[in-house]
């Protein structure tokens, strides 16, 4: 595995690198649960031609080549991914829709679709500007190859989630004290937060929902490590990769009550 550790605790490691070679290095089988959110643009600005995504399933496939040999039958990859705002007219490409055709096509199956009420998407988007309402939510496929994962529905019910999660709708409009502590972190450096994270309680409800204590979840993709640190205060292994190593201010700040 990549030797290039950014944080290590007693139950997971923060890597740097590209998730595709560092996942080389994983032991077959030995990953119950994948959690993340990819780029929606894949590997490279590939909006203005990519309306389909034949694009990005390429890129995001070679990553399920991966979760396919990590995981058991049963493994879970639980993903975001909603259209992209094209860069060349005022409308979006459908690369959620093609993956998740082409996953089912290759035997996986869809567990759920869960949608995340993301308040930071209210922000008009460069490309359309306002002439197009905004977005609010992202949709997160849960999916596997079997339909016997673990699914803890009961998770939905109590705290801290319950007064969120109307259905599969996840109004996670909060900042909890994991994200008070990450910002408090970096507004003393002088930075401001990663404008692509996701709040603490989505991975949190997402580790909760598919997982028990004692499994181990990786996150390829993994930023700031919200996945990586929430799987660590529940009690998971956990594995994070990150190729951008500019956000190691991030992890850190993410890490400041643990290490
Ligand atoms: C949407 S962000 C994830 C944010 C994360 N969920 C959080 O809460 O901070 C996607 C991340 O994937 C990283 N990434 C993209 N391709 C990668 C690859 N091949 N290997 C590792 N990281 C990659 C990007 O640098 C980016 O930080």
């Amino acid at each position: 595995m990549s030797k290039d550790i950014g944080i290590k605790t007693d139950l997971g490691k923060y890597l740097w690198g590209d998730s595709l070679s560092a996942m080389q290095d994983i032991p077959d089988g030995s990953v119950d649960v994948v959690i993340c959110s990819p780029p929606f643009e894949g590997d490279a600005n590939i909006q203005d031609a990519d309306r389909l995504g034949e694009r990005f399933v390429d890129w995001f496939a070679k990553f399920f080549n991966e979760f396919e040999r990590l995981l058991p039958p049963q493994g879970v990859v639980a993903f975001e991914l909603g259209g992209l705002w094209l860069g060349d007219a005022s409308g979006k490409s459908i690369q959620h829709s093609s993956f998740l055709r082409y996953l089912m096509s290759r035997d996986w199956k869809l567990i759920q679709e869960l949608f995340y009420f993301n308040p930071q998407l209210l922000r008009p988007q460069p490309s359309v500007g306002m002439s197009r309402l905004p977005d609010s939510i992202t949709p997160i496929w849960v999916v596997s190859r079997d339909y016997s994962g673990h699914y803890q529905m009961s998770v939905a019910q109590r705290e801290p989630y319950a007064r969120y999660i109307r259905g599969n709708l996840l109004e996670f409009d909060t900042s909890d004290k994991y994200d008070q502590q990450y910002e408090r972190y970096l507004t003393e450096k002088g930075e401001s937060a990663y404008a692509d994270r996701w709040p603490s309680i989505v991975p949190a409800f997402l580790i909760e929902l598919l997982t028990v204590p004692g499994q181990t979840i990786l996150d390829p993709f993994a930023g700031t490590g919200a996945t990586c640190h929430a799987a660590n205060r529940l009690g998971r292994h956990w594995i994070g990769i990150e190729r951008d190593k500019s956000l190691s201010q991030h992890v850190n700040a993410m890490f400041s009550d643990v290490v």
